[in-house]
């Protein structure tokens, strides 16, 4: 894939060289195109040596639109991703101008347009920004994150650029991996996040997931050219593009939308934290702190995970174990009572497992085992992807051997 990377004038431009790695490490070819307040933030020398092209920037450079005029590279470009994007360059892509290479290029193109805003919270909540990108979301462009959390300016707040392996991912999905998918043609259906159990109508019971486990699974599905449906409780995870999301609340909730999803999927992979118990009824009035203790009647939740696994033609169903000791004995446990084709055992706790960015697994199937060590979450969403797609692969191959019947005369 060849990806126009367009850099803009934000403290975030440190961070393109390495978001050139994670495309690069997908296999795309890529050029840069930076504009000249991006050149205040990141060098030129760092960006040519990670890209191995020569970086452009100047409309007016004779000798390298001699080589590859603008226009060329528009026709060239099969994505054009600017990151970090500025309200800056927002406006001006609105707007239709095109002072410089890069806004030229985005008006020359009739490749898809990405863009990756990164800029300080009041900017990007502003009603000029907004409206910007209403707009651009309107005309086809994607606009990918951004996120919450803190800022270079010291305050916190929505303008954070999305995590380089995320965007390498997303742009990755948009354009649907071109055809050479692994998943190319199936349907994968995930689910992600804690659930929430009502007490009363102002508390609930939920758990610690954060659903990035999940959504890195999903994009990497997307990615490997499935259609991917995600069916998810509620978390922080802005949503990934070119997938199907459904979102719930509760563990019933859950179980109803994975059923309604699964009649035509392929590859089930469960990797939500659904609660195990949810309270008996749920209280129309808050609950008044009236007594010194109180208890609540609990009820087991529905497991959609053995649900789908025990249906008469199941997909190929994944599940995903969370323990804090006795990791893959319990784990491959789980594989055999919920007749699972494939189990992913992970460690959690104080420093590991949810909430964090990274992770290490152990994948375990009825007759083998695979480790991976500790990566992104996106890392290792990716590998387990492959994985998956092998296995699935593999049984569905078998399954349409012809079967051998013996016939007996013993009897
Ligand atoms: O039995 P345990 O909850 O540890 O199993 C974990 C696996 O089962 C995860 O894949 C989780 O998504 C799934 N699960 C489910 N429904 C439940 C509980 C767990 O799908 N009610």
């Amino acid at each position: 894939m060849n990806v126009v990377l367009g850099i803009t004038g934000g403290i975030a431009a440190y961070k393109a060289p390495d978001l050139v790695r994670r495309l690069r490490e997908r296999g795309a070819e890529v050029q840069i195109v930076m504009t000249s307040s991006a050149e205040e933030f990141v060098t030129r020398t760092a960006l040519q040596a990670v890209s191995g092209k020569p970086i452009r920037s100047n409309l007016w450079d004779k000798e390298a639109e001699a080589a590859m005029s603008h226009i060329e590279l528009a026709r060239w470009a099969d994505m054009v991703l600017i990151a970090p994007a500025t309200a800056e360059v927002m406006a001006r892509i609105v707007s239709g101008g095109a002072p410089d290479l890069l806004t030229t290029i985005c008006l020359a193109t009739e490749a898809p347009i990405a863009l990756a805003p990164a800029m300080n919270h009041v900017m990007w909540s502003n009603p000029a920004t907004q409206s910007n990108r209403e707009v651009l979301e309107e005309r086809g462009i994607h606009i990918i994150g951004p996120e919450v959390g803190s800022q270079a300016c010291g305050e916190t707040g929505a303008g954070r650029m999305l995590k380089t392996d995320l965007i390498a991912a997303t742009v990755f999905n948009l354009t649907g991996g071109k055809g050479e998918g692994l998943l190319e043609g199936r349907t994968v259906v995930v689910t992600a996040g804690p659930t929430r159990e009502a007490i009363d109508p102002v508390r609930y019971i939920t758990n610690r997931s954060s659903g990035k486990m999940g959504y890195a699974i999903a994009s990497a599905a997307a990615a490997q050219g499935a259609s991917v449906i995600l069916v998810s409780g509620p978390v922080n995870v802005s949503e990934p593009p070119g997938i199907d999301m459904v979102n719930v609340e509760s563990a019933e909730e859950m179980y109803a939308a994975t059923h309604e999803a699964i009649s035509d999927a392929d590859i089930f992979i469960a990797a939500a934290a659904v609660a195990d118990y949810r309270p008996t009824d749920i209280l129309q009035q808050k609950i008044k702190k009236n007594n010194e203790g109180m208890s609540l009647e609990l009820v087991r939740c529905p497991d959609i995970l053995a649900s789908v696994a025990a249906l008469d033609a199941p997909p190929f169903t994944v599940g995903f174990a969370a323990e804090t000791e006795n990791v893959i004995r319990y784990a491959r446990s789980k594989l055999e009572k919920k007749k699972l084709d494939m189990i992913v055992a992970n460690r959690v706790g104080r420093d590991c497992g949810f909430d964090y960015d990274e992770n290490t697994a152990n994948a375990l199937w009825c007759d083998g085992e695979k480790a991976f060590p500790k990566s992104s979450k996106v890392d290792l969403a990716r590998k387990l992807i492959e994985l998956v797609a092998e296995h699935f692969y593999a049984v569905s191959a078998s399954e349409t051997q012809p079967k051998l019947t013996i016939i007996s005369n013993n009897d």
